[in-house]
């Protein structure tokens, strides 16, 4: 099954849920992997490396830099119902708990780089609270929050963010390119 790209007509709404259902779908297979090898040792280093890198660039960087930098804060200067408005003040306040999660799975993928298959079983164990993580986020903003709040926005606002979207996606390709050459040079 392929995710469909952020299309030209896609919603805001929309293209955040697709990347959600990405993201689900990782969750899914780590949760599967890791569910195999409970103490981290019989766990394939190339998904572990995967599952890093994918939290680490798509979910946070590409990811989340939608929800938080763009539209959230765009939702952030309108009226907002007290319902609507106390979600959004739970998504944005998960960045603190997001950052901590990631320093600790980054730091265990330096460990597991650095010391081999023994230190494998702390980024397994990252990483299962990552999921544990993004289950949640994914829950409320999928059901709570996203498709209701774009009433907020008109068309033109709508627009305006879909394009900084691609332009957030389009940098990133590129960077994400640059360091796959720059690995095997
Ligand atoms: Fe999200």
């Amino acid at each position: 099954m392929e995710e469909k790209a952020v299309s030209e007509d896609a919603s805001v709404a929309g293209a955040l849920i697709m990347e959600h259902k990405l993201i689900e779908r990782m969750i899914r297979v780590l949760s599967r992997e890791t569910a195999a090898g409970q103490n981290g040792e019989t766990i394939a280093v190339g998904l572990l490396a995967a599952g890093v890198d994918f939290f680490n660039v798509y979910a946070d960087r590409c990811h989340h830099a939608k929800e938080d930098n763009i539209l959230f804060r765009e939702l952030g200067r309108k009226p907002l119902s007290p319902e609507h408005k106390k979600v959004l003040d739970e998504l944005t306040g998960e960045r603190h708990e997001r950052r901590i999660l990631l320093d600790a799975l980054l730091a265990a993928d330096e460990r597991r780089k650095a010391h081999g298959p023994r230190e494998n079983a702390p980024v397994v164990d990252a990483l299962k609270a990552m999921c544990k993580f993004y289950r949640a986020h994914i829950e409320k903003a999928d059901n709570h929050f996203l498709p209701s709040a774009m009433s907020y926005l008109s068309r033109e606002e709508e627009a305006l963010i879909l394009d900084k979207f691609r332009r957030l996606d389009s940098i990133l390709l590129k960077e994400n390119c640059s360091r796959q050459v720059e690995y095997f040079e």
